[in-house]
C-alpha cells in the first residue's frame, strides 16, 4: 500500500534549545495531522535522542545519512544499528547534498540502503537530476540510472521497505519547485520504471515523495498529483506552523 509521508529535513540547523522548542510547537499540532499521513521529521543526528524522549509517538525520527558500515574503525560516523538501538525508524539516504559535498556514488548509496535494510531502518532514497542535466534533457536518463545502479539490486520483497524522494537539485532550497506536471511527469516515470523491471504490485506500493522548495502554499497542488505521495520538506520545516500546513496539505 501507499502510503502518504511527509517529512521534515532539517539539515544543519538549530542549536539544541531551538530544536526542542521546534519538536514541541510540531507536536502541539499533531491533533490536526490527517490520520493516514506518516509525519517525520529528520534533526541533526545529535538531537535524535534527546528528540525520542520529547516527542509523541505520532511523529516518527528519521537520520539524514548513516554509514554503509555496521560498527569499527569509521571516526565520526553513525551506522544505521546505532539509529535502530535508539528508536530512529528511516535514515535519508543519498541527498544530492551527501551526493555533492560528500562525494556519495551510486555504489556508496547502495550500500547504505543495504545497511539500513539490514537493521530494519526505512531508507528514504534520494534522487534526482542538476540543472544542466533537465536542460539538455537527461532527467530521466539521471534518475534511471540513479535507480537502477542504487535500488534495483533489491528483491521484489525488499524493495516497499524502501521511501523514494525525487529531488530535483535545481528545486532544493532554491524557491524554485517543479512544477506540478514536471512533478507528476517524473513521478509517473519512476513508478513505470519500477513496474518495469519489477511488478506492478511493487510499483504501486512503493511511496514517492517530491522535494525541492515545497511550502506551506504549493503543497497542496504538488501533494493532489496522482503519482506524487507526500514530500520530504526542508527549509519549510524549520517553522512549526508551515509544516502543519504542508502534513494537513497531503490528504
Ligand atoms: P528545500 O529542501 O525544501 O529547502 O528545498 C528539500 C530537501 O533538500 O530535502
Amino acid at each position: 500500500m501507499r502510503k502518504k509521508i511527509v517529512a521534515g529535513n532539517w539539515k544543519m540547523n538549530k542549536s539544541w534549545p531551538e530544536a526542542l522548542e521546534l519538536a514541541q510547537a510540531l507536536a502541539a499540532h499533531k491533533d490536526s495531522f490527517p490520520s493516514h499521513v506518516s509525519v517525520l521529521i529528520a534533526p541533526p543526528a545529535l538531537y535524535l535522542s534527546g528528540l525520542k524522549e520529547a516527542l509523541p509517538s505520532s511523529i516518527a525520527l528519521s537520520a539524514q545519512n548513516c554509514s554503509q558500515h555496521d560498527s569499527g574503525a569509521y571516526t565520526g560516523e553513525i551506522s544505521a544499528s546505532m539509529l535502530a538501538t535508539i528508536g530512529v525508524t528511516h535514515c535519508i539516504i543519498g541527498h544530492s547534498e551527501r551526493r555533492q559535498y560528500y562525494g556519495e556514488t551510486n555504489e556508496i548509496v547502495r550500500e547504505k540502503i543495504d545497511a539500513c535494510l539490514r537493521h530494519g531502518i526505512t531508507p528514504i532514497f534520494c534522487c534526482g537530476e542538476s540543472l544542466s542535466e533537465r536542460k539538455f534533457n537527461k532527467h530521466f536518463i539521471t534518475v534511471s540510472n540513479q535507480l537502477q545502479q542504487a535500488l534495483f539490486h533489491l528483491s521484489a520483497e525488499q524493495l516497499p521497505q524502501v521511501v523514494i524522494a525525487y529531488e530535483p537539485v535545481w528545486a532544493i532550497g532554491t524557491g524554485v519547485t517543479a512544477t506540478n506536471e514536471q512533478a507528476e511527469e517524473m513521478h509517473a516515470f519512476i513508478r513505470d520504471f519500477v513496474a518495469e523491471n519489477y511488478v506492478d504490485t511493487v510499483a504501486n506500493s512503493i511511496s514517492i515523495l517530491y522535494g525541492g522548495s515545497v511550502n506551506a502554499a504549493n503543497a497542496a497542488e504538488l501533494f493532489a498529483c496522482p503519482n506524487v505521495d507526500g514530500g520530504l520538506v526542508g527549509g519549510a520545516s524549520l517553522k512549526a506552523a508551515d509544516f502543519t500546513t504542508i502534513i494537513q496539505a497531503a490528504q
